[in-house]
């Protein structure tokens, strides 16, 4: 066999025996045998190419190297091949690298509420449920809104239209969580802590601080002896905690019907008042109108902006960018 005769040989050789080694030991031992530095088949190969005539070396030479270079090629491909897992399933390279699975995690809104419910939670108040749709008794006659209320106006409500066309009360998206106030006194009696986190709906016009769906924390504390010093402690402790500093609070004087004496809340920032919801003392018509004596016992109740507290602990600026659902913004809570 001549020296080319010997490379192929060679050459054939080891692919057979790359091919069958069946782990990294066996596949060791032939490159040992077939690629080792010190001796082993090619050692022996390039001893023969010292023997040649020198007229032939050049060609010799270069099909050597590329013997060498091949088989060595083989090898390396085959140990990557073995060191891998399962490959191909059914056609499918499970070892290539698959396309990244994002994590999605709770809207930030939904994030805000739970931490609200739990900050009450240490203060004492149960959360409760209540339908966002209603009907007008629990959105107004129950709250002392009279019929001829302008807050009853259809131009500031979401009536809804087949409730109209039916027998029965209209109903429509309740425009405060003060509904839920009567729904549960009407079911329980004092004394009462809970408080009820949902969503509110109101025509205005959507701009950087208003929307016509939005969440209020609506807040309800009925027993005997109950002050607006509770009230005001309260919502302090409240602020305090989800905004994690001694927040100043501030009482407005106002008008809410199921409320006497009510209040607007505003919390401070900066140099700055933000306001921050109604409140007030439950108004003794309401606890009339639910069975309980304004004799015997007395409560507050208060209704805060959920976004509000969520764009000010944020810094977000627009409260649309809360629905839009881009994923640039809410990737970052
Ligand atoms: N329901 C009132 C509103 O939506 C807020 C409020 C709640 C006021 C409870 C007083 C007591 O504006």
């Amino acid at each position: 066999m001549d020296a080319l005769e010997q490379l192929a040989q060679y050459e054939a050789d080891a692919t057979a025996a790359i091919e069958a080694a069946g782990d990294a030991a066996a596949l060791e031992q032939v490159r040992i045998e077939f690629l080792g530095k010190k001796q082993g088949r090619l050692k022996d190969l390039q001893a023969l190419l010292g023997t040649v005539p020198v007229d032939q070396k050049p060609v010799l030479g270069k099909r050597f190297n590329e013997v060498k270079d091949k088989v060595t090629g083989i090898l390396d491909t085959k140990k990557a091949g073995l060191e891998r897992p399962a490959v191909a399933v059914d056609g499918i390279d499970v070892t290539l690298p698959g396309t990244p699975f994002r994590y999605g995690h709770r809207h930030p809104i939904s994030q805000t509420i739970d931490e609200f419910k739990s900050i009450m939670s240490r203060l004492g108040f149960d959360p409760v449920d209540g339908p966002e749709v209603e009907d007008e008794f629990h959105n107004f006659e129950a709250l002392n809104i009279p019929s001829d209320h302008p807050a009853r106006d259809p131009l500031d409500n979401f009536y809804l239209a087949t409730a109209r066309s039916g027998a029965g009360s209209p109903l429509l998206l309740r425009s405060q969580t003060s509904t839920v106030q009567i729904r549960v006194m009407e079911k329980t009696q004092p004394p009462i802590r809970i408080v009820s986190l949902g969503r509110v709906y109101r025509p205005d016009d959507m701009d950087d601080t208003h929307s016509c769906m939005f969440h209020q924390m609506e807040g309800l504390m009925v027993d005997t002896n109950v002050t607006m010093a509770d009230l005001k402690t309260v919502l302090r402790l409240f602020v305090t905690a989800y905004l994690g500093q001694d927040v100043e609070i501030r009482f407005r004087p106002s008008f809410f019907p199921f409320t006497e004496p009510s209040v607007e809340v505003d919390m401070r920032w900066g140099d700055r008042w933000l306001e921050i919801g109604g409140a007030g003392m439950v108004d003794p018509n309401v606890l009339t109108a639910v069975g309980y004596d304004p004799e015997k016992y007395t409560g507050f109740a208060f209704g805060l902006g959920v976004e509000r507290f969520a764009m000010r602990r944020y810094g977000v600026r627009d409260i649309r960018l809360f629905y839009e659902n881009d994923v640039r913004f809410l990737r970052q809570f």
